[in-house]
C-alpha cells in the first residue's frame, strides 16, 4: 500500500505467490493471491460483501455504493442482478457498436488535431472521453451533460478503494450525481425513451427497485463502466508503446485483437483487487480455514500472474492460448459490463493503430500513473504523432 507498491505491485505479488495462495495478516484478515483460490472465493456463496452495519451509516458516497448491486448480498443481489440483466442485454451492448465507432473516429480526429508539435495526451483525448460517451449513450444522458461526469466519477471512485474511507470530495460527488440523476429518472418515467434509465425506471415503477436503489445503481453503472474501461485503454496502449515490435502484429492482423485485449486485462488488470467477507463458518480456501466474519482481499492482479496458472506469467504474450483473466471478477458479481468494455477496446485499438501507424511514446513527457491501489491506470499517457504530409 506504499506509493512504490502501488506503482509497481508485481514484485510484491511474486513474493506473495512464494508464501502460498492464501496468507493471513496481523489483523486476522486474509490476502488471497492464487488464481484458483481467488476464483473459488468469488464463486463460493459463503463469501459475500461486507456492507456497513447498520446499512444507513457511513458517508454519502459509501452509503450510495452500499445501496448498489456491487455491494449487495442475497437476496437483494439476485433481485437487482436479474432486473439489470433484463435491460442491459447482449443485444443492447451490440447496438452500441455504431455509436462506439463514431465516438472513436471523432476522438481520433481530435487527437490528431490536438497533437501540436506532434505530442498529445491519450488519456485526456481518448481514454477518458470514450467510455463516458458510450455509457452516456447507454444511459440516455444528453451529450452536453457528459463532460461534467469525469471529475465526479473520479472523486466517487474513492469509495471503491479498499480502505473503506471516503474523502469529502467523494461525498460531494455522490451528492452532485444524485442531484443530476434524480430529476432525470422523473423525466424518463414521464416520457420513456429507448435507454437504460427509462428501462430501469419502468421496473422500479413496479416497486421492485426502490427509488434509492435505482439511483445508486444508475450512478454505479456510470462510475463502474467509466474509469475501469479508461484504464483498459490506457494500460493497453502503454504496453504497445513499450513494445514497438508488438504494434505491428495486431495492426497487420497477425494477432487477433481479442487475444490482445484479454492479455492486456490479464497483464495489467484495470481492477487489481476486490473485497469479500466470510459469511459463515467452516470455509476453507487452499487448505486454509477462514473463520466466519473474516475479511479477505482478493488480489486479482496477482491471480492473473499466478505461476501455477500461467507459464512465465510476467511476460506479455497475446498469443497465449488459454487466457482467462479474473479481471472482471467471477461468480455472482461478475462484471455486468464486461462485453461493453471489450467492445470499446476492440473498436478503439484497431482504429488507433491503423490511423496512426507511427504512434509512439512522447520523448519529452513521461507517463504518470494514478496513485491508486484498486483502479490501476494512467493519469497521463503522452503520445507522439507525426503529422501526415
Ligand atoms: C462488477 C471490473 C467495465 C458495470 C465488476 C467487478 C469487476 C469489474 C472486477 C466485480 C466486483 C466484485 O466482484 O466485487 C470491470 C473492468 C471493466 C469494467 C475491469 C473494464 C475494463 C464495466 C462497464 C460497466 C460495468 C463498462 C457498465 C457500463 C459493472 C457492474 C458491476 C460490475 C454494474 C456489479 C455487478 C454485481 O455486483 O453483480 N466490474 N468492469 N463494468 N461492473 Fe464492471
Amino acid at each position: 500500500m506504499t506509493p512504490a507498491g502501488r506503482t509497481d505491485p508485481f514484485p510484491l505479488y511474486a513474493a506473495a505467490h512464494e508464501l502460498g495462495p492464501v496468507s493471513v495478516l496481523a489483523d486476522d484478515s486474509f490476502v488471497v493471491c492464487g488464481y484458483a483460490a481467488v476464483n473459488q472465493v468469488l464463486r463460493e456463496p459463503g463469501f459475500g460483501l461486507a456492507t456497513t452495519t447498520p446499512p444507513d451509516s457511513g458517508t454519502g458516497a459509501l452509503r450510495l455504493m452500499n445501496r448498489s448491486i456491487l455491494r449487495a448480498n442475497p437476496p437483494d443481489h439476485g433481485r437487482m442482478r436479474s432486473l439489470i440483466s433484463k435491460v442491459f442485454t447482449p443485444r443492447r451492448v451490440a447496438d452500441l457498436q455504431p455509436a462506439s465507432e463514431a465516438a472513436v473516429d471523432d476522438l481520433l480526429r481530435q487527437l490528431s488535431d490536438a497533437a501540436t508539435g506532434g505530442t498529445t495526451d491519450f488519456m485526456d483525448r481518448v481514454a477518458f472521453p470514450l467510455p463516458v460517451t458510450v455509457i452516456g449513450e447507454l444511459l440516455g444522458v444528453p451529450p452536453g451533460d457528459r463532460r461534467r461526469f469525469r471529475p465526479l466519477a473520479a472523486d466517487l471512485t474513492d469509495a471503491l478503494e479498499l480502505s473503506g474511507d471516503t474523502s469529502t470530495s467523494a461525498d460531494a460527488a455522490a451528492r452532485e450525481l444524485a442531484g443530476y440523476f434524480a430529476p432525470l429518472i422523473g423525466e424518463r418515467r414521464a416520457a420513456p425513451g429507448d435507454d437504460l434509465v427509462s428501462a430501469l425506471a419502468r421496473d422500479a415503477g413496479d416497486g421492485r427497485l426502490s427509488d434509492e436503489e435505482l439511483l445508486a445503481n444508475l450512478i454505479l453503472l456510470l462510475v463502474a463502466g467509466f474509469e475501469t474501461t479508461t484504464n483498459l485503454l490506457g494500460n493497453g496502449l502503454a504496453i504497445l508503446l513499450n513494445r514497438p515490435e508488438l504494434t505491428a502484429a495486431p495492426r497487420a492482423g497477425h494477432i487477433p485483437i481479442a487475444g490482445f485485449i484479454e492479455e492486456v486485462l490479464r497483464y495489467d488488470s484495470p481492477v487489481q483487487a476486490v473485497n469479500r467477507r466470510a459469511h459463515r463458518d467452516g470455509l476453507t480456501v487452499a487448505g486454509v480455514s477462514i473463520p466466519e466474519g473474516s475479511d479477505l482481499i482478493q488480489l486479482i492482479g496477482a491471480a492473473n500472474r499466478d505461476p501455477a496458472r500461467y507459464n512465465d506469467p510476467n511476460r506479455f504474450d497475446p498469443t497465449r492460448t488459454d487466457i482467462r483473466p479474473l479481471s472482471f471478477g467471477a461468480g455472482a458479481h461478475i462484471c455486468v459490463g464486461n462485453n461493453l468494455a471489450r467492445l470499446e477496446a476492440a473498436v478503439a485499438f484497431p482504429k488507433l493503430l491503423s490511423r496512426f501507424p507511427d504512434l509512439s511514446a512522447a520523448s519529452d513527457r513521461i507517463p504518470i500513473r494514478r496513485d491508486r491501489l484498486v483502479l490501476r491506470g494512467y493519469q497521463t499517457l503522452p503520445v507522439q504523432i507525426t503529422p501526415r504530409l
